[in-house]
């Protein structure tokens, strides 16, 4: 269905997340909060960015960083509490800003009331019923109720001690074992998690991104899996019993019957699904307003590998007749300088798929320290908090790289972020030449890029339109013109290729006599 009268502000809006522990610490304890986040909306606004997506700040034990909720109806303390999100959200507001959070229905923390009721109880107790709780299978219940394994590395299954001191069910976490997935099949479920929805839309929430959005419904009978696929971003994820289930669809549209009665507001899912059919029906009209589809960000530095994931993103969408969705980064993968080669060679790289991924039709998500050009990180062994790495048993390092805190100012680390030098992650002294304030002065630096590029694509009519349509280009290349009139090239090649004739308005690197340099992207009009 088109959709009725003018396009919904978030089908062309940029979003930018904010990964709260990481941006600004406000209060000199080393994490990142949302008083932080308050502070920095000027620069945020002079970005040029649309609204803002906040990983999670709910109360949690922060297990795996917040994605464990133990309260999902306040703000955890160690972000300023809720009065601190109010601040943020009244402020984000008068700057024209939105601001959605992240929802997490999957699981809970284990240290939610559900979960501890659900321990305190015995098997088959509605209590029990909230979650996924099992007899083991072999002798006395020794091994798991099936052989699916978590996200994060081990068994999907832990075993807990019954009350009366003895080994007893065994319940199923596809991440950590501290996040134990809940029993959708039960309706308190439900009832619970709109609560939850209301009690943030009326504070004057604008949406949400929703955590595994493919994950909350299970299969009849949990049968086992077919070979071992922990990652979620490396696995083909189709065929995998744990994911993308048919009983998921009714559970989005249940969703977004909450959501219709905010009919400004947004769900954003995070939908590891690859086909294009079955990814389509995440965002058919009474489901999901937004996914993510994540083929531009799988895609190697390859003009045929480009070319073929924004084709079927928008193939995707377009089934659905729903808005395609862009990123190249967020909270879960290697940052992009880092993922296309690192070096000054994975930084021109990184800009020019920028420039790509700003000139498609639809909604952008940017990942805050992106628009500087940040690296990963790699950390000594001892600095990890990723739970990945002890779950996988040091084998997997996790996601602590592509989460290092935003430098700001200042010559020596932690660069501005905060007032102790003692923060939750370190920050490398080499970042001394990509803070914020060295880049602000640098007509040349990614953020200056960054800057002009978000300028063009909300200020200019050649970026209207809803379609693309892919014009001739040299080999190693890619050049796709949008409907509004925009013509962008990548150059993906080895050597510098000739630009088509129109008025140049933005490349990533220097263009000499009409030539656009190898790793680069442009814009004509
Ligand atoms: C999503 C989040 C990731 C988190 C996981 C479990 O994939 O993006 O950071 O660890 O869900 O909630």
């Amino acid at each position: 269905m088109p959709h009725p009268g003018p396009a919904p502000w978030w089908s062309r809006a940029l979003f930018y997340q904010v990964y709260p522990r990481s941006f600004r610490d406000s209060n000199g304890d080393g994490f990142g909060d949302l008083d932080g986040v308050t502070a920095k909306l000027d620069y945020l606004k002079t970005l040029g960015i649309d609204a803002i997506w906040l990983n999670p700040v709910m109360v949690s034990p922060m297990a795996d960083n917040g994605y464990d909720v133990a309260d999902p109806r306040d703000v955890d303390p160690l972000f300023g509490g809720l009065a601190a999100l109010d601040r943020l959200t009244e402020a984000a507001h008068a700057l024209g800003m939105k601001v959605t959070m992240d929802l997490v229905p999957n699981h809970t923390s284990s240290q939610h009331p559900w979960f501890q009721a659900a321990l305190a109880s015995s098997p088959g107790s509605d209590q029990r019923e909230r979650y996924i709780f099992r007899d083991g299978t072999g002798p006395d219940g020794l091994h798991p109720p099936n052989n699916w394994v978590s996200i994060f590395g081990g068994p999907a299954w832990t075993r807990i001690v019954e009350a009366d001191g003895n080994p007893g069910q065994w319940y199923l976490h596809l991440f950590d074992a501290e996040q134990p997935d809940l029993n959708w099949d039960n309706p308190e479920v439900f009832d619970d998690l709109e609560k939850t929805l209301r009690f943030w839309l009326e504070r004057g929430i604008d949406g949400f991104r929703i955590d595994v959005a493919h994950g909350m419904a299970k299969p009849p009978g949990l049968p086992d899996m077919e070979g071992v696929k922990a990652e979620m971003l490396l696995a083909d994820m189709d065929d995998d019993p744990r994911f993308n289930n048919d009983g998921v669809h009714e559970i989005h549209r249940q969703i977004r019957t909450v959501f219709n009665d905010y009919p400004h507001s947004v769900a954003i899912g995070e939908v590891w699904v690859y086909d294009n059919e079955q990814f389509a029906r995440y965002v058919r009209p009474d489901e999901l307003h937004l996914g993510f589809n994540f083929r531009l960000l799988r895609a190697e530095f390859d003009a045929a590998d480009i070319r073929g994931a924004i084709e079927n993103s928008m193939a995707a969408a377009a089934i659905a007749d729903a808005t395609p969705t862009w990123t190249l980064a967020n909270h879960d993968v290697d940052r992009e300088p880092t993922r296309y080669g690192g070096g000054q060679v994975g930084l021109a790289r990184a800009r020019a798929m920028a420039m790509v991924m700003l000139a498609l039709p639809g909604a952008v998500f940017l990942y805050n320290g992106e628009e500087l050009g940040l690296p990963n990180v790699d950390l000594p062994d001892e600095a990890l908090r990723d739970p990945v790495w002890e779950r996988s048993g040091h084998t997997r390092r996790g996601r602590d790289a592509c989460r290092i805190p935003i430098p700001w100012d200042g010559d020596t680390p932690p660069f501005g972020f905060s007032d102790t030098p003692d923060t939750w992650l370190p920050l490398p002294p080499e970042w001394a030449a990509l803070t914020v304030e060295k880049q602000l002065h640098d007509a040349g630096s990614t953020l200056s890029f960054f800057r002009r590029a978000i300028e063009i694509r909300s200020s200019r009519g050649e970026f209207d339109g809803r379609s693309i349509e892919w014009l001739n280009s040299p080999t190693g290349c890619l050049t796709f013109q949008r409907s509004g009139g925009l013509v962008c090239v990548l150059n993906a090649g080895d050597t510098a290729v000739p630009l088509p004739g129109g008025e140049l308005l933005l490349a990533s690197d220097e263009v000499i006599d009409g030539h656009l340099p190898a790793n680069a992207a442009a814009w004509l009009a």
